[in-house]
């Protein structure tokens, strides 16, 4: 068994993030999205990964590398353009050879372990299995229509009119009958080789695809709400742990994460919270829900339900909420007059003020 992770895409949704990396890098609870899904792998036990990369392919290169410190082997296939998740099996014929994989979007989030199923899969062994979830937006998925018995009747990627509400989730398990799937179906709407496409000819053909239903929490995070939530989840799994210097003025409660070489003064951290190393907190009030990544500088701030990433200075403003802070960004009050702001902030950036 092998795992094919998706890592490419434009993450247009996640701008101005996904302008300066790509979309599996950001952070979640200061791991980047992609890491939840290796680790995830990993424990299901399997360790040859092969990682579909787009044109931001040399970031995740530098960051993830040969995939060694987290147990596995990763062979890095490049996509020249994101043309669907069918084209990225296609592209990694060499790679899968005839073995079973199991296929994961790398921006996807779920509390649950894959080697669940795995086990599903080795017991019916069918030409490809599913993960469906219930959504309240069945239009902005692909949706599998399911008989009693977990077989799969028909797929249909974003359908104007969806025949149930069982979102297929990043998470599929293939045998190496996709294979001739994916160079027998055509382009989409959206113009992609779509992997709903290929799994609805093997139904058409006649092949068994079963769906294994999930109620866990799992998110696409496709967009800025989607990575807070995850935040927010992910962080409610937190345990404390004090590596780091913190005053005797400073309190502390719920879980913090306090990294070797982080320093908390004067503070007030309500958990969960993680504060990377290197990060300073000073006369501040932090949390719930915020992750500050490494290097930062937060002086008489306030801080909640965050994500801020590495190398931020945060001086003398309060009430910061449901905010997520690209890296060595500056946030201070304006000088001078009140009710004046000014912003030197990035592309697609967006904002809010108190007026
Ligand atoms: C893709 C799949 C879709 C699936 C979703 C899960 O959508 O095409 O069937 O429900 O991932 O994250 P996309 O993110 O490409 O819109």
């Amino acid at each position: 068994m092998k795992a094919l992770i998706l890592a490419g895409g434009v993450g247009t949704r996640l701008r101005p993030l996904s302008h300066a990396m790509p979309k599996q890098l950001v952070p979640i609870a200061n791991k980047p999205v992609v890491y939840h899904g290796l680790e995830n792998i990993r424990r299901a036990g399997i360790t040859e990964v092969g990682m579909v990369v787009g044109d931001r392919g040399d970031q995740i290169r530098a960051e993830v590398g040969d995939g060694s410190r987290l147990g596995l082997r990763i062979t890095y296939i490049p996509q020249s353009e994101p043309l669907g998740l069918a084209h990225c099996v296609l592209i990694s014929r060499d790679f899968l050879g005839d073995d079973d994989f199991v296929m994961y979007l790398g921006d996807n989030v779920l509390l649950g372990e894959i080697s669940d199923f795995l086990e599903d899969f080795r017991e019916h062994r069918p030409a490809a299995q599913v993960v469906v979830t219930k959504v309240a937006d069945p239009t902005a998925c692909g949706i599998a229509e399911v008989d009693a018995d977990g077989r799969v009747l028909g797929l249909e990627e974003k359908p104007r009119h969806p025949k149930s509400d069982l979102a297929l989730m990043g998470v599929y398990l293939f045998s190496p009958a996709v294979h001739e799937a994916v160079q027998s179906i055509g382009r989409s709407r959206r113009d992609e080789w779509e992997i709903t496409d290929a799994i609805q000819w093997l139904v058409e053909r006649g092949e068994r695809v079963r769906a294994q239903q999930f109620s866990g929490f799992w998110r696409d995070t496709g967009q800025i709400e989607d990575l807070l939530e995850c935040n927010r989840v992910l962080l409610d799994g937190l345990t404390g742990d004090r590596k780091g210097d913190v005053d005797a003025l400073s309190r502390l409660s719920g879980q913090v994460v306090v990294e070797h070489g982080a320093k908390v003064r004067r503070s007030r951290i309500e958990g969960p919270v993680i504060i990377a190393e290197g990060t300073v907190i000073e006369d501040s009030v932090i949390g719930p829900h915020t992750a500050f990544g490494p290097d930062c500088a937060v002086y008489d701030a306030g801080v909640r339900n965050s994500i801020v990433l590495a190398g931020t200075t945060v001086r003398g403003v309060h009430g910061i909420h449901d905010s997520v802070i690209g890296r060595s960004s500056t946030i201070v009050p304006s000088p001078g007059e009140p009710r004046r702001h000014r912003l030197i902030v990035g592309d697609h950036t967006y904002a809010e003020l108190a007026t």
